[in-house]
């Protein structure tokens, strides 16, 4: 099927896709195999171990590469499994700069596992492009971007990064979590790799834990095929086939996750108890114009502060909240509440952590699909 020439709505659920070639299947079938036979040695037929390629992850590998834009889609065990394989792109002695407002546990693969193998770190506010310049120098290999960040949903310029990388010749991934390819293409606006934690909006239904690169250059993807295979951090066929499905309601589970997104994001800034609202669909938010411009719409995450920035009192909140309910992840069509400082970036130390905006009454929110007035209703009586 062409589906290069379709619209992302249609890329959804076709990008890449070919019905299957034993008996026709839609759906791909889950290839629960490790091994395929061979008539003689070499002679498979495309497939000879599970780690190396599997038909389930080749199909949702070739959606992914479509629904981004790109050309080669990897798919992985874990979001973080993804990230591991990209920073192993480099060698000792190379230097990565990354947003100083991403991910905890992006933050402890970097800083915990890679800064003993010689590779070091600059986390810098990004949400001024020009400031990344001052930390490029001859080692400088990647510029690591998330957009909106983790959990403070500050907006960071792709193109004006991507400019600059290309100008140093610096690789520039983007992670793409939070905003999925339904906001926001990188790969269109200059970046080099697109990462993703499948096991949130793609996946779209809390039941798996996956990750995902795509990328255009195929000299870059072989780079990372081998990766792949060499260090093996591979999703097996099942995960691979509940991604895929989720992928193909993407579309419309993104837009219901705006439209509630707004919402909440609304109701909270008119609260009295409340304080700040992170969202970056307010046109106060900085670089709202940036998100304007460089996605369609504006999520369904969102963080606030409540008056008097009491951990106590963000506790209460989070313990009171019934639909809502208080847990780690985000993304799935259920609401989900969670408090970054003791969980998602408990790992990034409080000095950290604070500088960013990340104090321990932040409260985040990974707003579902639900009806809106029945989320409004459960934050009404939590917060009071
Ligand atoms: C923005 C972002 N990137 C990466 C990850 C890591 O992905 P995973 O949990 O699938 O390893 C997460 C997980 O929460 C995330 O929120």
């Amino acid at each position: 099927m062409g589906a290069k020439g379709l619209r992302f709505n249609s890329k959804t659920i076709h990008g890449g896709q070919h019905p299957d070639k034993a008996y026709g299947a839609v759906m791909p079938p889950i290839y629960q195999t490790s091994t395929y036979a061979q008539a003689t040695p070499g002679g498979h037929q495309g497939y000879e171990y599970s780690r190396s390629a599997n038909p389930t992850r080749t199909a949702l590998e070739n959606s992914l590469a479509s629904i981004e834009n790109g050309n080669y889609g990897l798919a992985f065990g874990s979001g973080l499994a993804a990230i591991d394989a990209v920073i192993k792109l480099l060698s000792p002695g190379d230097e990565v700069i990354s947003t100083n407002d991403l991910y905890g546990g992006s933050y402890r693969l970097f800083k915990m596992v890679f800064e003993k193998f010689g590779i070091t770190f600059h986390f810098v506010g990004m949400q001024n492009a020009d400031k990344i310049a001052d930390y490029i120098n001859g080692k400088t290999k990647l510029i690591w971007v998330e957009t909106p960040t983790n959990p403070m949903m500050n907006i960071i310029d792709i193109v004006s990064v991507a400019h600059l990388a290309k100008k140093h010749s610096v690789l520039l991934a983007v992670d793409n979590t939070f905003a999925t390819p339904y906001l926001q293409q990188p790969l269109d606006l200059g970046a080099d790799i697109v990462m993703h934690s499948a096991t949130k909006y793609l996946g779209g239904h809390s039941d798996v834990v996956v990750g995902a690169l795509v990328v255009k250059d195929k000299a870059l993807a072989d780079q990372l095929y081998f990766i792949q295979n060499a260090s093996g951090a591979v999703c097996g066929p099942m995960d691979s086939f509940l991604v895929l499905r989720g992928i193909k309601t993407l579309h419309i589970r993104m837009q219901r996750h705006c439209e509630n997104g707004r919402a909440i994001a609304q109701y909270l800034r008119s609260h009295p108890k409340i304080d700040k609202v992170y969202w970056p669909g307010f046109e106060d938010h900085p670089n709202h114009h940036i998100a304007k411009s460089q996605m369609k719409d504006f999520g369904g995450m969102i963080s606030f502060v409540p008056k008097g920035a009491n951990y106590e009192d963000a506790v209460a909140i989070v313990e009171k909240l019934k639909l809502f309910t208080l847990a780690e992840s985000l993304g799935g069509v259920e609401s989900l509440a969670g408090h970054p400082a003791s969980m998602t970036h408990a790992s990034i130390p409080k000095e950290e952590r604070e500088k960013s905006g990340v104090v321990d009454a932040l409260i985040r929110l990974s707003v579902g699909i639900e009806d809106e007035n029945d989320l409004i209703a459960d934050l009404e009586q939590a917060i009071g």
